[in-house]
């Protein structure tokens, strides 16, 4: 994500007044732990980041879980905008205020619920995205088609491999992405701290972090 659009989002935070720092983490889950927490805030109070300061987390969902448990915690608490790029990220991670790190004994076991100040979304993130990322996204869409949407279901029956292979309009990819993220923020709104009816979001999930937990 960085070499892709890092430049671009320093530039164009630039140009709209801010002072913006960068702070890279490498990709992939081992970064969602306490260590990396450690290191942005090290790196936060070199910068002395005040509590008017924000933070953009721009990536996909390892990224915006860390920015938004950083963001949670760091001077008790300063404002964060998700800047999703990848399609779990903005179909569900960017949504909802979760954000959170993992533990040996567990994932997610260490975070708090830090709704962000906005969600920017750019669909055309995902065309640069490889295969296998766009496939493990499409489980989370699948998921909603199942849980509360049965047209959007009917429509992956239908063209789920040209969503796969990213031939779908500019327009099409628009749509699919806004109403993925209608359906779960329909679901938070109604339940936000996970009382009863946001659980359905987890539908999968368990098992799926039994398999990562495993793999
Ligand atoms: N990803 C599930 C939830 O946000 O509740």
């Amino acid at each position: 994500v960085g070499p892709l659009y890092a430049r671009t989002a320093l530039a164009s935070l630039r140009q709209a007044g801010f002072a913006p720092m960068e702070i890279r983490v490498p990709a992939g889950e081992t970064t969602k732990s306490l260590r990396t927490i450690h290191t942005c805030y090290d790196q936060l109070a070199r910068h002395r980041i005040e509590r008017s300061s924000f933070i953009t987390a721009l990536g996909g969902g390892v990224v915006g879980d860390l920015g938004g448990f950083v963001a949670a915690s760091f001077l008790r608490g300063v404002d964060v905008v998700q800047v999703p790029t990848t399609i779990v990220a903005q179909v569900d991670a960017s949504l909802g205020g979760k954000t959170a790190v993992n533990h040996p004994h567990g994932k997610n076991l260490i975070g708090a619920f830090h709704q962000p100040r906005l969600v920017l979304t750019d669909t055309s993130a995902l065309r640069s995205l490889p295969r296998a990322e766009i496939v493990a996204g499409l489980a989370e869409v699948v998921k909603h088609g199942v849980i509360r949407d049965e047209e959007l279901f009917a429509f992956l029956e239908e063209r789920i491999e040209d969503v796969v292979d990213m031939k779908i309009t500019a327009q099409e990819l628009d749509w699919l992405i806004a109403r993925n993220g209608q359906i779960k923020a329909d679901v938070v709104s109604a339940d936000e701290r996970e009382g009863g009816l946001r659980a359905l979001l987890n539908c999968g999930h368990t098992i799926g972090h039994a398999i990562g937990a495993g793999a």
